[in-house]
């Protein structure tokens, strides 16, 4: 791998393999006082965001220190993209200053691709771009799961909410169907994509008649800043029929997890106390989130597997 844009682009193989470098870093890091391994030692990782982050951001940033790697952090409202630069120019001035790794969000679906296609030898990571893909969450949601369910083949994963303009919905569709998970998206029909036939998931839009069934499900925020019309008749109509409620929590098996990649609305799209119940899992997976981009930052930047370089983990 020299990019990760698409989880189109991995095989189920890189996918777990992705996967268990990240249970390798989280079980190197674990009851260590000093977060530090030299694994990227030299190595300068800059982050590139043309929209809002809190997790992905920050997690990247922490997962590419706690490898020592050197990270800068742009951000698109406080650059030289105020005063009119363009994507190329910004991306190759920062690999002109040294960057062997971009990690970049876009609002335009397909940035990150554009940049590899001219950007030469410098790794380029999909930090979620528009609508199209968010593979570092998928690959965080995937890790999650399997750390508190096991394999993820057979599992039913109920995917709920806006749909049409999800990046993770989408990431995480091709992910789950390639290591064997059933998918359910449960969306009203105007928060559906065109061609969601296509794309080897189940489709509902009663979300009570697939809750008892599901092993886990993953509640997906309203993108308002993506929406320029009425997709539904009122917030509040969106949560009787979507959202999840208390009684509708209940319904869930015992063992079943709640997950939303955040950020979240609480009141929205899950109710206020299931938000932190104890079978959601959302801060599981922010802390997830960490160990899966350090374990990207590795494949990408030095390649291989870990485990039989134990100095990288020392
Ligand atoms: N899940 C996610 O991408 O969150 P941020 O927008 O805060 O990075």
């Amino acid at each position: 791998m020299k990019n990760l844009l698409s989880i189109s682009d991995l095989t189920p193989n890189e996918i777990l393999s992705i996967m268990d470098e990240a249970d390798r870093f989280a079980e190197a890091l674990k009851g260590r006082e000093v977060k530090k391994l030299p694994t990227l030692r030299g190595r300068t990782v800059f982050t590139m965001f043309y929209e809002n982050s809190t997790r992905t951001r920050a997690s990247f940033e922490t997962a590419g220190k706690w490898m020592s790697a050197d990270v800068i952090n742009i951000s698109a409202s406080s650059s030289s993209v105020k005063k009119g630069e363009s994507l190329r120019d910004t991306a190759l001035t920062l690999k002109s200053i040294g960057a062997d790794a971009l990690v970049m969000r876009h609002p335009s679906s397909g940035a990150a691709q554009h940049v590899a296609n001219f950007i030469g030898d410098t790794a380029v990571i999909n930090a979620g771009d528009g609508s199209n893909q968010h593979p570092t969450q998928a690959l965080l949601d995937a890790t999650t799961l399997r750390r508190q369910r096991g394999d993820l083949s057979g599992q039913h994963v109920v995917i709920v909410g806006d749909i049409l303009h999800s990046r993770v919905a989408r990431s995480n569709a091709q992910l789950l169907n390639a290591l064997g998970a059933d998918v359910t998206f449960v969306a009203p029909p105007t928060l559906l994509p065109i061609g969601v036939e296509n794309w080897g998931v189940r489709v509902s839009h009663d979300l009570d008649a697939e809750l008892p069934s599901a092993d886990a499900v993953m509640m997906l925020r309203v993108q308002a800043e993506r929406m320029n019309g009425g997709f539904f008749p009122s917030h509040r109509e969106y949560a009787t029929r979507y959202g999840l409620s208390k009684a509708r929590h209940a319904m869930l098996k015992p063992d079943a997890v709640v997950m939303h990649p955040g950020p979240m609305l609480r009141g929205m799209e899950i109710n206020y106390s299931v938000a932190d119940a104890p079978n959601t899992v959302v801060l599981q997976q922010v802390t997830a989130g960490v160990h899966v981009r350090m374990a990207i930052l590795f494949q990408l930047l030095i390649g291989g597997h870990s485990a039989s370089e134990p100095e990288t983990h020392a």
